[in-house]
């Protein structure tokens, strides 16, 4: 696809003589778009390459901007695109082209950085198109099946809250979100795992391929982690309430209203499959703390008998948020990773545990 400031350059002619190829150049050829040309052609392809990206280019893709066919064809596409930037050192370096580019990347556009030397203009830096031969390799890259390093292995996940009756229409509960688990759970069945996943009483959509265990008390729970075993690697998230009700069957009337609720302590899940005799050659458990989140973690990874624990502060608006700042503690050391969103704190500690298990049999 040859742009308007492209064919000042080089003409369609001369890419179709030499690609032996069609070359597409506009919107409103009468021919292509009787059958919707542009949509058509970003079904086909398996990755969009945009060479050169010129500084206006990105600046229009990442504004969503669709008025000629390649960047109607980039806004209609849903296959992987690559940008090899080439623009004056300048223009690359400018406010408005660094916030292009962020802003491609966080839409999951993947923007080469560009060469650097001396270019057309005179001046030096980088703006250089890269090498066709790192642009091959990017494609490459991109057009690669993606890495399945827990084909083969089971993955349990916990996650969300659990609800505990306290009458037919009352329960205790708490504010975990269920997103960190949802997302560890995606992560895994992605890296190719076969995922169970436990999940408390949230809204959340089950993420693909995953296998999911709807319960609603810390009883249920346990029961359906004892029922999902074997496993070779289990993450805890979920945020078991400590403690259950004594149920009544009748709701409870206001007069009725007992100066305490009779509580009894749940089962820990967490400690008792770390002892299991059965237990997953991995168990990871997670640590909320509002203080001394180190600390308390490191008692907690020895008390539970768990192999890992992800710690993470929980004085601020984690839970319910979509960030996380999380520490993985094992026995030999610490390792404090700076905020990611959970999608990627997840998508990190399965490569972890990926590492951990080495390739199944
Ligand atoms: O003791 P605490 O609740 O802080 O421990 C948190 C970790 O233990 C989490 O991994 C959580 O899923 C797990 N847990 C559990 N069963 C409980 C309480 C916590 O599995 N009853």
């Amino acid at each position: 696809m040859l742009t308007d400031g492209g064919s000042h350059f080089v003409t369609a002619m001369t890419l179709a003589a030499l690609s032996e190829e069609p070359v597409h150049t506009t919107l409103w050829d009468l021919k292509d778009e009787t059958e919707m040309g542009h949509i058509q052609l970003s079904r086909e392809a398996d990755l969009v390459v945009v060479a050169p990206g010129t500084a206006d280019l990105l600046a229009r893709m990442a504004a969503g901007i669709a008025d000629d066919l390649a960047t109607t064809l980039l806004l209609a596409t849903d296959k992987p695109v690559l940008v090899a930037p080439a623009m004056n050192v300048r223009m690359w370096s400018h406010a408005a082209t660094r916030r292009n580019v962020a802003t491609l990347r966080r839409d999951g556009v993947t923007v080469m950085e560009p060469d650097e030397g001396t270019m057309a203009c005179g001046e030096y830096g980088p703006g250089r198109l890269p090498e066709p031969a790192r642009i091959l390799a990017a494609a490459e890259t991109l057009l690669a099946p993606a890495a399945r390093p827990l084909q083969g292995r089971h993955v349990l996940v916990t996650a969300g809250p659990t609800h505990e009756p306290i009458d037919p229409v009352r329960y205790l509960a708490n504010r975990s979100s269920g997103k960190q688990g949802f997302a560890i759970a995606d992560a895994a069945a992605r890296a190719g795992a076969r995922v169970t996943l436990i999940a408390g009483p949230v809204t959340l959509p089950t993420p693909a391929g995953v296998d999911r265990v709807d319960v609603e008390t810390a009883l249920e729970m346990a029961a359906a982690v004892r029922a999902t075993l074997p496993a070779d690697a289990a993450v805890m998230v979920a945020a078991v309430a400590d403690w259950r009700v004594e149920a009544t069957g009748q709701k409870l009337k206001k007069g009725m209203a007992a100066a305490a609720l009779p509580l009894t302590e749940n089962p820990d899940i967490l400690a008792a499959l770390s002892r299991a005799p059965d237990r997953p050659r991995l168990v990871i458990g997670f640590a909320a703390e509002t203080e001394r989140v180190i600390e308390h973690a490191t008692a907690k990874l020895a008390r539970k008998g768990c192999d890992w624990i992800v710690a993470n502060d929980v004085s601020g608006d984690v839970m319910g948020g979509d960030a996380n700042a999380v520490h993985l503690i094992n026995a030999a050391d610490v390792e404090s990773w700076a905020e990611l969103p959970k999608t990627e704190v997840a998508a990190r500690l399965i490569a972890r545990i990926a590492d951990a298990l080495g390739p199944a049999a």
